[in-house]
């Protein structure tokens, strides 16, 4: 009979059942976890002079050494269990003997994956909060690099204003992600109370101190409320939506980046670049497009888990099992992602030369002639109507606002003191500069 199952539970549970129904393949990742949780817990049985200590050392060494036993290949832990956490207990009673019967003493697998859990989300809070630092670096060398260079600022994907590439890359990348971090440390303040002690789903009539074993796993506290501690899963949908989060706005930068690259004016370094199997001649923006499409796999694990969670009632339901294939997706797409935009932020680079004359062929520096004209004291709306007009007879004669002399401003009816608001180099600096 497997450990988790008595006389009245029924009959030894089909091996097809079992096997669809075991998590073990995606939430031994929480073995490290569960050890430590285990560990607290035997700290808090011999406390409670549950376990002698003699036993809590044999449960405790055992415990302590399983991970990288594991992960050294010298242990294997057995495959046909329901879960890791019955795999490790079942490893444990061959292991150890009778003693490895008392581990689970004034616990339930509920509060006890809840703890696991937790562990696993503050974890990754701290790796995707790296994560976001080696994309600021990333974004803040390549200000160093290239953030002077005058390129354009696009609306509705067309040339629209003249900026330096560093308002481009703050816009895009820094503002974003630093208040990407800011929602990281809220999901870390929802990660302040352990479940552990709320058993299955009312806490255990034995003395566990719960508050002690809290404390002994870098909680603030135990569980306010045994229901809620076991079945409310409010830290994963908070980092699932922070992955969404990240992922979208690294999305929407990535989409910058293909379109730039695509205009000519961003050219992709080979080692971040995709080749075509038939046109030889070929330089595709592969990570961008990548990161791109990533977004979406993080909507969707974020809608899952809201829909998962939103259908149960309070407490724990089996249905929760589902969460941890849909977080670790989305922790582990967010971190690849931001690592791979780090990358990709060192391979890019900005084409001078064809920023500018994508400046010189978009007019970008309509807007600012226009706004030379109210300051000299035309109301806005005949500067604008003025300036359009301008610029459309001009491009009937193949021309361009930043090719106009000042005799030509002259002749327009325009004054000459104008002609440095025609210079794209000099407005992009002048909306660039700081405020
Ligand atoms: N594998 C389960 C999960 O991940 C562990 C909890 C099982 N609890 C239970 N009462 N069956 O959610």
């Amino acid at each position: 009979m497997a450990i988790a199952r008595t006389q009245a539970t029924g009959d030894a549970l089909d091996p097809d059942m079992l096997a669809w129904s075991s998590s073990f393949a995606i939430d031994r990742r929480l073995l490290p976890q569960d050890c430590r949780g285990s560990v607290a817990h035997v700290d808090a049985l011999l406390r409670a002079g549950l376990l002698s200590p003699d036993e809590a050392g044999q449960l405790r060494e055992a415990l302590e050494r399983l991970p990288s036993r594991v992960d050294h290949g010298e242990v294997e832990l057995p495959r046909d269990e329901e879960d890791v956490h019955m795999a490790v207990e079942s490893w444990l009673a061959r292991e150890l003997g009778g003693v490895a019967a008392k581990l689970h003493t004034g616990r339930s697998r509920n509060d006890q994956v809840a703890v696991d859990l937790a562990l696993w989300c503050r974890d990754a809070v701290a790796a995707l909060e790296r994560g976001l630092e080696g994309v600021l670096a990333a974004a803040a060398d390549f200000i160093r690099d290239h953030g002077e260079t005058p390129m354009p600022a696009y609306t509705h994907r067309q040339v629209a204003i003249p900026v330096l590439a560093r308002t481009w890359i703050e816009g895009a990348v820094i503002e974003p992600l630093r208040r990407d971090r800011r929602l990281l440390l809220l999901c870390a303040d929802e990660l302040v109370a352990s479940p552990l002690g709320a058993g299955a789903i009312a806490g255990t009539s034995l003395p566990i101190d719960a508050e002690q074993t809290a404390a002994a796993l870098g909680f603030a506290h135990g569980p306010r409320n045994p229901i809620d501690a076991v079945g409310h899963r409010d830290h994963v949908l908070s980092l699932a939506f922070a992955c969404a989060r990240i992922g979208l706005h690294l999305g929407r930068f990535a989409a910058d980046v293909v379109e730039l690259a695509s205009d000519g004016l961003v050219k992709l370094g080979g080692a971040i670049a995709g080749g075509s199997s038939m046109m030889p001649h070929k330089r595709n923006p592969d990570l961008f497009e990548l990161v791109r499409g990533h977004a979406a796999l993080r909507q969707g694990e974020l809608t899952a888990l809201m829909s998962l969670l939103g259908s149960l009632g309070s407490g724990y339901h089996r249905d929760l099992q589902h969460d941890k294939a849909l977080v670790f997706g989305a922790v582990d797409g967010a971190r690849g992602c931001l690592a791979m935009i780090a990358l990709g932020l060192r391979h890019i680079a900005l084409e001078p030369a064809a920023c500018l004359q994508a400046l010189i062929d978009g007019d970008a520096v309509a807007t600012d002639l226009c706004e030379g004209l109210v300051a000299s004291g035309v109301p806005f709306r005949q500067a604008y109507a003025q300036v359009g007009a301008l610029v459309s007879n001009l491009r009937a004669r193949g021309r361009r606002l930043a090719q106009l002399s000042a005799d030509e401003l002259a002749e327009h009816g325009l004054p000459t003191s104008l002609l440095g608001r025609l210079d794209p180099i000099a407005v992009a600096r002048r909306r660039s500069a700081p405020r």
